[in-house]
């Protein structure tokens, strides 16, 4: 990275220790980058999760900004700290503002925040929807992958919830070579299940389209089903539609009333972080006081230090992690640099001298 040496009135240098400059990088500049590289960023995703599970990351709790006067709106800030051979410390800033969505603009905004990893200055804010989206989803076609091995190939996939996170998984799923015989949708909202509808349609997608009228039909006709609602707390409560066996992507994590985790296989992407904020698996530990539900992490299951049973559903619910939001967000930074598109801020750090 290029710096600027503060003895020499900000000229550009490659001192280690100088001040990186501080560049801005637009939602266009991430999308560029990210898009059709769906098997790439899930082989970071997999690398990310395996650095983490060795250890060399920090990825403290989020912390969740709520306020008494609009309890469905959230802020959640987390930073995180990654090792590996491209070391970066960084904070992702998300709101979560459902209400947007009746005005016509995504529930979710976000900026992503870098830090030199010498001097802890930041060095690039980016437009973070998307790479939240991107990570979210390479995530769960990652763990698709992973928790089908070893029971057959799910042919049939279910949404339940079918906003942006939605169409980026199935976006995902066909980027990694997933394809099925039927996509079935559901969702409270007309309007949701039409525009996810004509997404499908345009992405030219194979396999027959079928609205369910209900969550019960959706499930029981599904052996991949997705959940990505705004469900604050659990409407999902019989145990019996799960009776085949199914592979759950829990991504909203608040769908699931506890009976139906205790009669599947679960596996989180952090226990720590996953067992917080009224998830569902946390409200399976306030009720049975343990953790003896969780089989472990993906990343266990990716080093085969537990094995997924194919005669149980699996449930997969990850938190977000803030070390993927980084791996991603260091790559979009790096591509961009290489092109020589960054647009840096000019005097973005300008009291330098110390003592004037
Ligand atoms: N675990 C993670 O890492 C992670 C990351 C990003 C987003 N998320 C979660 O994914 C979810 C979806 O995000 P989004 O940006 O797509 O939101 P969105 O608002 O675009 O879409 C959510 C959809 O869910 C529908 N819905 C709400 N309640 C429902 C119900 N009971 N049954 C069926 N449909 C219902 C809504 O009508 C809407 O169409 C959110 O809960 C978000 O917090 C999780």
């Amino acid at each position: 990275m290029t710096r600027i040496d503060p003895t020499s009135s900000g000229s550009a240098i490659t001192d280690p220790l100088g001040v990186p400059p501080f560049a801005v990088i637009s939602g266009g500049q991430v999308q560029r980058v990210l898009q059709g590289q769906e098997k790439e960023i899930v082989e970071l995703v997999e690398a990310t999760y395996r650095l983490h599970g060795v250890g060399d990351s920090v990825n403290p709790p989020s912390y969740f900004l709520r306020f008494p006067d609009r309890p469905s709106d959230r802020i959640i800030a987390l930073p995180a700290s990654i090792g590996g051979p491209t070391p970066v410390d960084g904070l992702k800033w998300i709101s979560s503002f459902p209400g947007n969505v009746a005005a016509g603009i995504p529930r979710a905004s976000a900026v992503l925040i870098l830090n030199d990893h010498d001097t802890g200055y930041p060095f690039a804010c980016l437009e973070a929807s998307i790479i939240s989206a991107t990570r979210t989803a390479a995530s769960a076609a990652l763990a698709a992958d992973w928790l089908t091995r070893g029971r057959p190939r799910p042919t049939r996939v279910g949404f339940v919830g079918t906003g942006l996170i939605a169409r980026y998984i199935h976006t995902f799923l066909a980027g990694t070579g997933w394809s099925f015989d039927e996509i079935g949708v559901h969702d409270l909202s007309g309007d949701s299940t039409a525009g996810f509808h004509s997404y499908l349609e345009q992405s030219g997608t194979i396999g027959r389209v079928r609205v369910h009228q209900s969550a019960e039909e959706l499930v029981r006709c599904s052996d991949l089903v997705i959940f990505a609602t705004i469900a604050a707390e659990p409407h999902i409560r019989e145990v019996s539609w799960f009776g085949h066996n199914p592979v759950v992507l829990h991504i909203s994590l608040r769908d699931l009333a506890p009976p139906i985790l205790l009669a599947a296989t679960n596996v989180v992407d952090d226990i720590e972080h996953c067992l917080k904020a009224n998830t569902s698996p946390h409200l399976v530990e306030q009720l049975t006081g343990n953790r003896d539900f969780l089989l472990g992490t993906l990343n266990d299951v990716m080093t085969g230090r537990v094995t997924v049973p194919a005669d149980r559903p699996v449930i997969f619910s990850p938190f977000g992690l803030g070390v993927l939001d980084l791996a991603v967000g260091k790559t979009v930074y790096d591509h961009v640099a290489a092109s020589g598109e960054l647009h840096v801020i000019d005097d973005f750090f300008h009291e330098l001298r110390r003592h004037g």
